[in-house]
């Protein structure tokens, strides 16, 4: 891009301050910012300063209802088991995760999949995702392409991650780097902020913009170009996660859902996960925030919380219904934050108090939107132990106790007793349930 072009650009949007240092900056910085506006869609710009001058119009969701959640037993279990298996063994599975963020809680240097989790090996998080693709893909003898979206800040570092570890044993073919979006901070009068005369500062625009950048990156076509129909979406967070679950697969294809979510009964009223709810004949998230004192602790009549079911942000989505909902504008949220930016004098001002604006969208935005949605319980315990926090609740430390926890009971079902006082481990190529740990027959663990 040239400096007209940028001109021209930064005057659709208003915002042609971002240029005040040109005179100043040198080549290398002059490039460097050009490059940066380059990313920028003034369209968008022009909505992030437009949702600060108007506001976001809050939803009503007062009129909520629960949604109706499956919970499979017998014949239907085994009926979504097989449906899910076909659709495995067909090769029209595909696997996506998000792990652009910025892990900011974790406090954690590096992308979030690269930190160390496994309780023997110290294996990292991307090592357990990586693994359970492998194994589903070897036992349905068909190949799961597996999706991974970065942020510009940690895609370099992912990448060397898989590179150095080969790929967790992963055909390279089948797994598909891509970046999510940029975002310019803003004032709140909505004036994209620099933090450094020749630099733009930008955040990524959160888990939605997966989608943009789906289309952008070539990954739903390349999904297309396998014969991918139904997409497994998970978070790079959460180490239990069972990644193209057979049963969530084949129920989001038998109920003919073009976005199907797996839910868990909450620990408590108040935990932080969203919460799927009806609204007529449409489904939306209602985001924890946005719950009153009564919706949180409001009973059924079998005494149960009315909403009890939150999600853990696992979804089954419609390859088709990503690609139709790939080029429609999201609903943006805001966050006000603590942004360092150039004061009057030129300098950089590292404020003690928020002073502006980052914008993000989120996923479950297109919930709304799915002509059919459904939705499905599953056990918190055995599949959601997210590391978000250094210490205390969802830390590493509750994370690996709940990994070794789930493996303990699969030995314990297998007939194989573990002093408790050892770590236990388990490759999932080495099994991905107590049925496998029966039928080897065998067993490898401990650190001894
Ligand atoms: P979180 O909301 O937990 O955010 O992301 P985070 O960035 O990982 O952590 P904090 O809030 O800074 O502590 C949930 C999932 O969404 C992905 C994350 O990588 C994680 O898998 N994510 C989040 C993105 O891919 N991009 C984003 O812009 C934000």
């Amino acid at each position: 891009m040239t400096k007209t072009e940028a001109e021209k650009l930064l005057k659709k949007c208003n915002q042609e301050h971002v240029l005040a240092y040109w005179n100043k900056l040198s080549k290398t910085e002059r490039d460097a910012l050009l490059r940066q506006i380059a990313q920028i869609d003034p369209e968008s710009v022009n909505r992030c300063a437009n949702a600060l001058s108007q506001g976001v119009k809050a939803f009503e969701n007062s009129k909520g209802r629960a949604p109706k959640v499956a919970l499979l037993k017998g014949k239907a279990l085994a009926a979504a088991k097989a449906a899910g298996e076909k659709e495995l063994a067909s090769g029209r599975v595909a696997a996506l995760l998000v792990a652009g963020g910025q892990g900011s809680r974790l406090g954690y240097e590096g992308p979030k999949g690269c930190y160390s989790i496994g309780p023997v090996t110290g294996a990292p998080l991307f090592y357990f995702h990586a693994r359970k693709i492998l194994a589903r893909s070897i036992r349905y003898g068909a190949s799961i392409p597996f999706y991974v979206m970065t942020s510009e800040a940690n895609n370099e570092a992912t990448v060397k991650c898989f590179e150095e570890n080969d790929y967790f044993g992963l055909n390279p073919d089948d797994v598909f780097f891509f970046t999510q979006g940029m975002w310019p901070g803003m004032t709140k009068d909505g004036k994209i902020i620099l933090d450094a005369p020749g630099h733009i500062f930008m955040s990524p625009d959160g888990h939605g913009g997966l989608l943009a950048s789906l289309k952008r990156s070539g990954a739903l076509e390349d999904m297309k170009k396998r014969g991918v129909k139904s997409v497994f979406f998970f978070q790079v967070d959460n180490p239990l996660v069972e990644i193209a679950d057979p049963a969530f697969i084949g129920y989001h294809t038998i109920e003919k859902s073009e976005y199907t979510l797996k839910l868990c009964a909450k620990r408590d009223p108040y935990e932080k996960v969203g919460m799927p709810m009806k609204f007529g004949d449409t489904f939306r998230m209602v985001e924890y925030t946005e719950m009153t004192d009564e919706q949180c602790n409001r009973k059924a009549k079998n005494g149960d919380l009315y909403f009890l079911y939150g999600s853990p942000a696992i979804h089954v989505f419609d390859r088709a219904f990503l690609e139709r909902e790939a080029s429609k504008p999201m609903p943006l949220h805001l966050a006000f934050k603590k942004i360092p930016s150039l004061g009057p004098d030129g300098k950089v001002v590292k404020p003690s108090e928020p002073n502006g604006y980052k914008f993000e969208k989120f996923i479950f935005d297109i919930l709304p939107n799915a002509k059919k949605a459904a939705f499905l319980a599953f056990n918190q315990k055995e599949e959601f132990s997210p590391v978000k926090n250094a210490n205390g609740d969802d830390s590493p430390e509750t994370c690996r106790r709940d990994m070794q926890a789930k493996w303990r009971k699969w030995l314990s079902e297998a007939g194989v007793s573990v002093d408790e006082s050892l770590p236990v481990e388990i490759d999932p190529l080495y099994a991905q349930d107590a049925q496998d740990i029966k039928s080897l027959g065998i067993c490898l663990f401990a650190d001894i």
